[in-house]
């Protein structure tokens, strides 16, 4: 694929989320999914692309939700997996060695498992545990199957009485589709200003954390770019010491504020005097305001804009979104190592 073609490709996944969203949630959980139960505890494993919607989900359910979620991106599962934990596995490939050893780890704590992929390893495990497999639509990158992965894990939570999100998921369908093409036209001025530049995406609120990540992961994978994420209020407590040194690094950064309407008006306040500091020095800074009423919206709302920046930030400087070499490499070697 050239350069023109994978950016077609990945501009139309990225366009896709509110259908990927609506696919996922229209299919019938299988069976097997377990019900609603004393949980302990809620914990989500997967790596990159995948992760990501275990982080949605847990910063939904931290507002609204007493029992706590943790998303475990490592080989060892977390001590407080016991038998009263729901344990998500999400994996698009189903081949990531992370998620298939805390997986196996799950299997021997007597939890119930549910997991999430389009195949692979994972699912030929899961069934052999007559564990509940969730089978996502194969052949696309793991991190634009957004929709198939977040879309097909909230019903699961919603079976397990840990939350309701089929009004926040149409909600979000009908906001994406309507909002796509003028978060586009956006996308391509916000791109133009980050070329040779290194993006620094402050998120002002729990919800939005996921938000400043998914940016960040995005612009990695698809624009082949460094960025930097921090947040407030923490990054006032540590990071405003250091901001504007290296001098050099500083005057080409351009500061990209994310605000929601649950942003604390404190957050909000703290977010104006960074940016007033940053006047001295940095490149340039944005604000950029989710749009949508339920959390599920207003997270995806920046999430779709910067994927689209992401992609627009390719086009501009050359550079095929899709494939991710260096991803794939390591995973080659570490495959290797393994044999040997
Ligand atoms: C590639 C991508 C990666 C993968 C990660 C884990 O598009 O986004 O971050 O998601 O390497 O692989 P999976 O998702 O297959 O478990």
């Amino acid at each position: 694929m050239d350069t023109a073609a994978g950016y077609a490709a990945m501009l139309e996944l990225v366009m896709g989320l509110p259908e990927q969203l609506a696919e996922a949630g229209t299919r019938c959980l299988p069976a097997g999914i377990p019900g609603r139960r004393g949980w302990s505890t809620v914990v989500v494993v997967g790596m990159g692309g995948s992760a990501i919607s275990g982080d949605i989900a847990r910063s939904l359910m931290l507002d609204s939700c007493a029992v706590p979620v943790i998303s475990c991106r490592d080989y060892d599962i977390p001590a407080a997996v016991t038998k009263r934990t729901l344990l998500v596995a999400l994996s698009y490939s189903g081949n990531t060695e992370e998620t298939l050893s805390a997986y196996r780890q799950a299997v021997g704590t007597g939890c119930r498992r549910v997991v999430v992929t389009s195949g692979g390893e994972l699912a030929r495990l899961a069934r052999a545990e007559h564990d509940p497999v969730i089978a996502v639509p194969s052949g696309i990158p793991p991190r634009a199957a957004l929709g198939y992965l977040l879309g097909s894990l909230l019903p699961v939570l919603e079976h397990a009485g840990l939350g309701e999100f089929r009004g926040q998921l149409d909600e979000a369908v009908g906001l994406l589709a309507a909002r796509r093409d003028a978060w586009r036209r956006r996308a391509v001025t916000l791109a133009a200003r980050l070329v040779d530049r290194l993006p620094l995406v402050l998120s002002t609120s729990r919800l939005l954390d996921c938000a400043a990540d998914r940016w960040r992961c995005q612009l990695n994978e698809n624009a082949k770019v460094i960025c930097h994420t921090s947040r407030l209020p923490e990054h006032n407590h540590n990071e405003v010491v250091g901001m504007g040194r290296p001098a050099e690094l500083a005057q080409r950064t351009v500061i990209i504020g994310l605000l929601e309407r649950e942003t604390h008006p404190r957050t909000s306040l703290r977010l104006r005097h960074v940016l007033a500091i940053a006047r001295d020095g940095y490149e340039q800074a944005v604000r950029l305001r989710a749009e949508g009423r339920s959390p599920l919206a207003r997270v995806l709302s920046l999430s779709m804009l910067g994927d689209l920046v992401s992609v627009e930030l390719a086009r501009l400087t050359g550079v095929d979104p899709m494939p991710v070499r260096r991803i794939d490499k390591l995973k080659r070697r570490l495959a290797r190592a393994r044999r040997e």
